[in-house]
């Protein structure tokens, strides 16, 4: 088995974000992203590994490598231009000798792989898809299924009168290399919107794997971004520990950093601040009588006396000027820097 993860789109749900840093790399708990599903290919024996890139390409290359500080062996490709899920899958052809579990790049699960795969192979399937239930499916691929798991009906992105189901496309497929010729080679292509109606429309063995508990979340908008830091400081997601990470920071006597809060290294965080359920990166410094609750800040961030950072994503290298307040649903791009006093955001 090898795997292909799908890592070259914009994340322009995730700007200012990823103006500076692809979407496959943003930090999640202070790791990139890619890290977590390198680790769970190769905990599911999977070390042959494709990052199918086109935004950004080198930014990925350079922190990743050849995958060997991973256990893993990693290649690459890199589209000239974004052929589309499908076609970046036609543009690895050459590196497809065999079955390949995709990954889409950007979803964090818990998912038991190995299981996917076993159910795969005993339905002798050309294609399995892996559901997710979620509260909303307009910004995801329905999926309909029959009894026998086989997939009845794939909707990408439905409409709100077309929604008949809550089960959508979990983004983790497991493909036999015979579906590659059903895709147009030097197209733009789709798995969602053209190679999956076509896999049905064949009546080729179309199977969902519906795991029974899992999590799962596609990272890529700001507020999801977010929610996978609250979900994992709570422990929710399994395979995923923090506790040897906590506690790396300095700090002066005085300050208060709660038991959820992972700080990185180098963090310096003064008398009467306090840090609580929220992720620093290295070298923050956060003083007198700050608070960070309930926050992400990327590595080298000041938070100036007295300032108030509420449910809000800060990038690298910023500055929150004094007594600022920075509230709910604010995203401060790279480098940004809010004078004194600055009020931005939702409620406090
Ligand atoms: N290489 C390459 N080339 N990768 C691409 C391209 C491309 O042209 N276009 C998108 N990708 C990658 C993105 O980087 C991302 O990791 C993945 O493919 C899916 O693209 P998104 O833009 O994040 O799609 P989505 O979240 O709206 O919908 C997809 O994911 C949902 C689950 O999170 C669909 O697969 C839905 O059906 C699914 O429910
Ligand atoms: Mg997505």
């Amino acid at each position: 088995m090898q795997a292909l993860i799908l890592a070259g789109g914009q994340g322009t749900r995730l700007r200012p974000l990823t103006v500076h840093t692809p979407k496959p790399i943003v930090p999640i708990c202070n790791r990139s992203f890619l890290l977590y599903q390198i680790d769970t290919l190769r905990d599911a024996g999977i070390t042959d590994i494709t990052l199918s890139l086109s935004y950004q390409p080198h930014k990925i290359e350079q922190l990743i490598g050849d995958g060997s500080a991973h256990g893993v062996k990693i290649k690459y490709t890199v589209e000239p231009q974004p052929m589309g899920t499908a076609g970046a899958y036609k543009f690895a052809e050459e590196l497809i000798r065999e079955p390949t579990v995709v990954f889409n790049g950007d979803i964090l699960t818990d998912l038991d792989l190995e299981r996917v795969i076993r159910e795969h192979n005993a339905r002798r399937a050309a294609a399995t898809l892996v559901l997710a239930p979620v509260e909303n499916p307009s910004a995801y691929g329905l999926v309909e299924t029959e009894r026998d798991g086989r997939v009845r009906r794939f909707l990408e992105k439905p409409k709100p009168d077309e929604i008949s189901v809550n089960t959508i496309n979990a983004g983790t497929y497991v493909l036999e290399p015979r579906v590659l010729d059903l895709i147009p080679a030097g197209e733009n292509y789709s798995f969602e919107y053209q190679l999956f109606p076509d896999l049905l429309a064949r009546g080729e063995p179309f199977y969902a794997h519906i795991p029974g508990h899992a999590y799962w979340i596609d990272i890529g908008t700001t507020a999801r971004y977010l929610q996978v830091h609250q979900d994992l400081l709570a422990g929710r997601v399994g395979h995923v520990n923090l506790d040897g990470r906590r506690g790396e920071f300095m700090s002066t006597a005085g300050a208060e950093i709660d038991a959820l809060s992972l700080v990185a290294r180098d963090c310096t965080i003064e008398a009467g601040a306090r840090v609580v359920n929220s992720v620093l990166g290295e070298g923050c410094h956060v003083e007198a009588n700050a608070v960070v609750e309930d926050s992400v800040i990327w590595s080298h961030t000041r938070v100036c006396a007295g300032a108030n950072v509420s449910g809000a994503i800060i990038g690298r290298g910023c500055h929150v000027g004094r007594a600022a307040r920075v509230g709910a649903g604010a995203t401060l791009g790279d480098e940004t820097s809010l004078s004194d006093y600055t009020q931005t955001g939702g409620a406090l």
